[in-house]
């Protein structure tokens, strides 16, 4: 037996939060019966239906890496008819990105409709290198520098920052293109470490997810996600 908004996440009809909203809006039934309450477990027997339409068991799982283009929304849908990742994913599957980066943010982003993949990956627990390269509107002094070494409080919470190089100096523009590589994924991350220090990111690219990167990929181009991938995903979840 299993909570009803894991096995509705698992099956990747939503996410487990997107679940839950459906379960307290009452839009959700076992056997035919109308659930009210979040905490309800059910087994594989259990005949789920979500605004009366019986959810497929047998929903096979995809899992997509995304370059992703400037100007394009992280979600599934966007109230402004703005192009979203799942527009740019030829699929009739009921994808969603794992996590987000900003509308102006390039680069890696994860798709699934794997709610349990999705879930490991965004958990805070959850520790991957996030590797991203930042032109911004300074130059760096020593010290700026060091400080950013040593990791940046942001919100009072101490963003480590794993390998900081820089990249490319530009005197003329007063410019400089860094990489930093850092863990945890809260968003707009990047920008309000800067921020921190005066200092706005003026482009931003993610270019790395622990051992994926996007290389061979052309902005707004994809590829599956190899099995072998997958479960070394799983496994650094586990550690
Ligand atoms: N940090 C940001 O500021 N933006 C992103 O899109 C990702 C990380």
């Amino acid at each position: 037996m299993e909570r009803l908004q894991k096995v509705i996440a698992g099956y990747g009809y939503a996410s487990r939060r997107k679940a839950e909203e459906l379960i307290k809006k009452e839009k959700v039934m076992v056997n035919g019966k109308i659930i009210k309450e979040l905490g309800i477990k059910v087994s594989s027997n259990d005949i789920i239906s979500i605004d009366g339409v019986i959810i497929n068991k047998d929903v096979k799982h995809e899992y997509y890496l995304l370059n992703k283009p400037r100007s394009v929304i992280s979600s599934v849908k966007d109230e402004n008819g703005r192009i979203t990742v799942t527009d740019l994913i030829n699929t009739e599957a009921r994808i969603y990105p794992v996590g987000r980066l900003d509308y102006d943010t390039t680069g890696l982003i994860l798709l699934t409709n794997d709610g349990d993949f999705a879930n490991t990956l965004m958990h805070p627990s959850f520790e991957i290198e996030k590797t991203y390269i930042a032109k911004i509107n300074k130059i760096l002094t020593k010290e700026e520098i060091n400080k950013i070494k040593k990791g940046i409080k942001v919100d009072n919470r101490l963003v480590e920052v794993k390998r900081f190089k820089i990249k490319k100096v530009s005197q003329e523009k007063n410019t400089m293109i860094v990489e930093i590589t850092i863990i945890e994924g809260r968003n707009h991350i990047i920008k309000k470490l800067f921020k921190e220090l005066n200092i706005d990111v003026m482009k931003l690219s993610r270019i790395g997810y622990g051992f994926l990167d996007i290389k061979d990929l052309k902005s707004g181009e994809y590829r599956n996600l190899s099995i072998k991938e997958i479960k070394k995903l799983y496994s650094i979840a586990k550690k």
